[in-house]
């Protein structure tokens, strides 16, 4: 049975979450009292439907059920809840008091509060913890874990694709909120000083220390410029300068009119001509693309994508008299070019990886023991592109293998988005030792392998 999750709030986090849920196939119930919540959060699952599974090289689980439920429905039989209403304890007391008496007594529960601690929300004694995430939920791995025994949760955030970041000591705000307070409020004293606009300040931040930030944090980039003295020579020369007045501080500008009309007055400027629709896309376009640059090299949230990749790959299909289904994924917007569909230079990936997916069946995949010493290297492909692929297209790929003798194999890929027949590729690959990169015949327990699933297909043909 798929587990459940009940959502209580559905804004910008709640829906997020719920977003979360539901494409690692858990069953979700949500309670949100505000006229206008579901068309919210339909709006939020269309967005998550559309850029999450793009981080992936293998297909989601299929979507559990979607609910809108009274609160007391809601959490009935639910496996975790997550509370995201807004930031005000007496409202979050009240839900949770609600919430305790009807949801399972081995319920996670968790709050995605950014400042309360698990002691102010439990009153002193309680259960409840803080899964504290960040904003879009669907797409952003790290979620600060805050409270007792949070070692269940942080299991199951592993498993739906998460980061789990289990902190030990409880303050206001975590870590990750008191990190990004600092640069907000000295970014608020450069706009009232008038120092830096809105728009400079962001250019400074996504021109230099943002991307470094994204890859590296912020103690491995300074260790870094430490150079071969590593982080010791860096503070030996940067460390006095922290002596100099340069920020302000715990000191906060008052955000009166004048203060807040200036932000929104420069804001507007900067990107008023954007829809916050387009704005959405944009930032998630821009996430999809950086986290996939950082699953390639399998580094800091790239790798968390990968080994979950890993745990969704399912195993490779057994010989049969059919086409084999050697792949199942979604059309990253990284792949498309300026005619708005899929660029005719990643269908080749699209056959690699369908072809690799043989490779695993008969024990020689890029993982395997038996591809030690010997591989297999296209030598030929030829493809035909017959519908347009556009960012977003859920695509199957279905493989035949024509001939396997010596060190030959030949097999069809043909790829299908729905029902259409999008591309197909015949493709000639050699066996080769490694040794010295030249083909051979490959060891007969592989030939072996191979001519099942051969002999199955020409059955069929
Ligand atoms: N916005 C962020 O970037 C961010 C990031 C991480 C965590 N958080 C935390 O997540 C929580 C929610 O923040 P948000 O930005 O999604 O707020 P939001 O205002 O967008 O959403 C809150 C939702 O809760 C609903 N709500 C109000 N009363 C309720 C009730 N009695 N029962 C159930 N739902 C109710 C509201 O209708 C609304 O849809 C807060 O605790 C916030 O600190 C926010």
């Amino acid at each position: 049975m798929p587990l459940k999750a009940a959502i209580l709030g559905a804004g910008a986090i709640g829906a997020g979450w719920a977003a979360r849920f539901l494409l690692a196939g858990w069953d979700v119930a949500v309670h949100d009292p505000a006229p206008g919540a579901e068309a919210r959060l339909t709006a939020t699952l269309e967005a998550a439907r559309r850029s999450l599974p793009m981080l992936s090289e293998v297909a989601l689980p299929p979507e559990g059920s979607l609910v809108m439920a009274p609160l007391a429905k809601a959490v009935e039989g639910a496996d975790w809840v997550q509370e995201s209403a807004p930031e005000r304890l007496d409202l979050k007391h009240e839900i949770w008091a609600e919430a305790l008496k009807n949801a399972p007594q081995n319920a996670v529960c968790a709050s995605s509060t950014s400042g309360f601690t698990p002691t102010a929300l439990n009153g002193g004694k309680g259960r409840i913890i803080v899964a504290h995430p960040f904003n879009p939920v669907y797409l952003l791995p790290l979620v600060e874990l805050v409270g007792q025994n949070t070692a269940k949760a942080a299991a199951t955030l592993h498993r739906i694709g998460m980061y789990p970041l289990e902190i030990a000591s409880e303050i206001d705000g975590h870590i990750a909120d008191r990190l990004l307070e600092s640069v907000w409020r000295e970014a608020l004293w450069l706009v009232k000083d008038g120092v830096a606009t809105t728009e400079q300040i962001d250019e400074a931040i996504r021109m230099g220390f943002g991307p470094r930030w994204a890859q590296m944090g912020l103690f491995e980039t300074y260790r870094l410029a430490g150079g071969d003295g590593g982080f010791a020579q860096f503070l030996a020369q940067f460390g006095p300068a922290l002596k100099w007045p340069w920020s302000h501080l715990t000191d906060v500008p008052d955000l009166d009119d004048a203060l807040v009309q200036k932000i929104a007055t420069q804001s507007d400027a900067q990107s008023g001509h954007l829809t916050t629709a387009e704005l959405t896309t944009q930032r998630d376009n821009n996430l999809v693309a950086l986290l996939r640059a950082l699953k390639q090299q399998g580094s800091a949230a790239g790798k968390v994508l990968n080994t979950h990749d890993k745990s969704l790959t399912p195993p490779p299909p057994p010989p049969g008299p059919e086409p084999l289904v050697t792949l199942r994924r979604t059309i990253p917007v990284d792949w498309t070019d300026y005619n708005g569909h899929m660029n005719e230079s990643r269908y080749g990936q699209l056959w690699s990886d369908a072809g690799d997916t043989i490779l695993v069946a008969i024990g020689m995949g890029p993982d395997s023991p038996g591809s030690q010493g010997a591989s297999w290297f296209t030598v030929d492909n030829h493809i035909k592109y017959l519908a347009e692929v556009h960012a977003g297209a859920a695509c199957e790929v279905r493989t035949t293998i024509l001939m396997a003798e010596g060190k030959k194999l030949r097999m069809h890929h043909e790829m299908y988005v729905g029902e259409t027949l999008s591309a197909s590729c015949t493709q000639l690959l050699l066996h080769i030792d490694m040794e010295t990169r030249r083909s051979a015949p490959p060891a007969p327990e592989v030939a072996e392998k191979l001519s099942k699933y051969a002999k199955a297909h020409s059955r069929q043909q």
